[in-house]
């Protein structure tokens, strides 16, 4: 097995929270916020899934926009464009999750990347509003080769932007779909656990928990294994910037 050179990382639910736009989402339609922000979310993931397998590519902000526009279609309410530009542009100003701020900090000598769904102008905008932009070496996006993750050709972008081979990348996500996708084209994995099964569990346990929250911690946060499992897995990024000399001093005997 080569050596470990890049960590790359997934954006989108790994790094940023996808659940930041729900405050917007609430403030355009007061009492669906937490409802809207879920199914939207969900939506998006499933129409770059539709996309890929049919092989109709259109950039990420097309898919979020007509994914939002299902959300509010199941409300039944209509909004103005001007409500949806500045809803979906909200997703070019995620916040970045304390632990990823933390993980960068403290990894900062490693070579890092971003591989994500998002088009190059969402990355750009996404790592200057957090002011992160000199941490990693690359933007990929899959835009590259027109496709959405988990289809191959979308880690094929990471392998041909920084020229290695995919056992020398360790795929960083918490997106279980991603590392799926990531360990069947060949990269090294590791999984981002945040959402433990049993935590899961304690929450479903009681079923006036079982919220729009509690559902897509369900469909979004557990192991999907496809045939295989990840080759790392950690509670956090906070717990990865301290087992990533490790891991990297493992595959680099
Ligand atoms: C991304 C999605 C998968 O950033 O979260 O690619």
């Amino acid at each position: 097995m080569p050596s470990i050179k890049a960590f790359v990382f997934d954006a989108y639910g790994t790094l940023f929270d996808t659940y930041a736009v729900a405050a917007a989402v609430e403030h355009a339609f007061p009492g669906r916020g937490d409802y809207l922000t879920h199914v939207w979310r969900q939506k998006q993931l499933e129409y770059s899934w539709h996309r890929a397998a049919m092989g109709f590519y259109e950039d990420f902000a097309v898919v979020t926009r007509e994914a939002l526009l299902y959300a509010l279609a199941t409300t039944g309410v209509k909004a103005a464009e001007d409500v949806i530009d500045r809803l979906v542009s909200a997703f070019d100003r995620l916040a970045l999750f304390p632990d990823a701020a933390l993980m960068l900090d403290t990894l900062s000598g490693y070579r890092m990347a971003i591989l994500s769904n998002g088009s190059p102008e969402m990355l750009q905008a996404l790592v200057r509003h957090a002011g992160v932009e000199s941490r990693f070496e690359r933007l990929i996006s899959v835009d590259a080769r027109r496709t959405f993750k988990p289809h191959p050709d979308a880690y094929r972008c990471a392998v041909d932007a920084l020229g290695l081979a995919p056992a020398e990348i360790v795929l960083v996500s918490s997106n279980g779909f991603d590392i799926a996708g990531a360990r069947r084209f060949g990269l090294r994995t590791l999984r981002i656990e945040r959402v433990s099964a049993s935590a899961l569990g304690a929450v479903l346990a009681d079923p006036q928990h079982v919220d729009a929250r509690a559902m897509f911690m369900a469909l979004r946060s557990q192991l999907e294994s496809h045939g295989g499992i990840p080759d790392y897995t950690c509670m956090s990024l906070q717990e990865f910037a301290v087992l990533a000399p490790s891991i990297l001093a493992e595959s680099n005997p």
